[in-house]
């Protein structure tokens, strides 16, 4: 079977493809992902938040097998929990219906574990370069400080996951609590040198496209217009 036919793929827009009629998951047009294979029929599911139970329904529906959930990072509307007043359910209601690894980077465990009410040893943690395997698929998990301090991506056959950290225009905001603008500059500048052009899968519909290219997201993203620590510095300072 060609990696292709294997690879099980969907990115689902909240508030359309799940949690349809929550206004404030419409609102914040956050993606999940799906991502498993197809031959062991294995899945995880990336950044559950809203009603997690319609994206376990779609994984299931499509003959897949939750095996494990990759949390980008622990903000409210990617995970659950307490957000401008709101209660937002997510992962911990994941959890109550199906008994799977979460993989969180291990400067983000604390985070997650305060926003969910997950303890922190239910959270599988992990270093930047670390690889989770999901049958015959490969997910590598990268570390990407300055959205939050554990924020992570992930690396996949030719795809890349990029949670806040990049998005087609933009990036996520540097000024919540653990956000550090250095640290952000520095995950961009890594982000950039990855090899073989993946496509860009970000954590929100902030743009035209639902995803693009690197080499493209890197032509047309202000981000890249910078070109050292002290422009970055003054671009989201000032
Ligand atoms: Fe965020």
């Amino acid at each position: 079977m060609a990696s292709d036919d294997r690879l099980y793929f969907r990115q689902l827009l909240s508030g359309r493809d799940f949690a349809v009629g929550d206004p404030i998951a419409a609102q914040m047009r956050n993606f999940a992902y799906l991502i498993g294979d197809r031959e062991t029929g294995h899945a995880v599911l990336v950044d559950p938040a809203y009603a997690a139970g319609d994206l376990l329904d779609t994984l299931e529906s499509d003959g897949m097998k939750l095996s494990g959930v990759l949390v980008t990072h622990h903000h409210p509307d990617h995970i659950g929990g307490s957000m401008m007043g709101f209660e937002l359910k997510g992962l911990a209601e994941l959890l109550e219906r199906v008994s799977v690894p979460v993989h969180v980077n291990t400067h983000e465990a604390q985070w997650v574990s305060r926003v969910t009410g997950i303890p922190m040893s239910d959270l599988t943690t992990h270093v930047h370069g670390d690889k989770v395997a999901i049958g015959d698929i490969d997910i590598e998990l990268l570390h990407t400080p300055g959205h939050t301090p554990g924020s992570q991506c992930f690396l996949l056959d030719g795809r890349l996951v990029a949670g806040d950290t990049l998005f087609l225009e933009g990036c996520g905001r540097t000024d919540f609590p653990g956000g550090d603008v250095d640290e952000m500059f520095r995950s961009l500048q890594q982000l950039a040198a990855l090899r073989g052009d993946p496509t860009v899968f970000p954590g929100h519909w902030y743009s035209s496209d639902p995803s693009a290219s690197l080499s493209e997201v890197k032509r047309s993203n202000y981000v890249y217009r910078v070109s050292n620590l002290e422009q970055w510095r003054s671009l989201m300072g000032g």
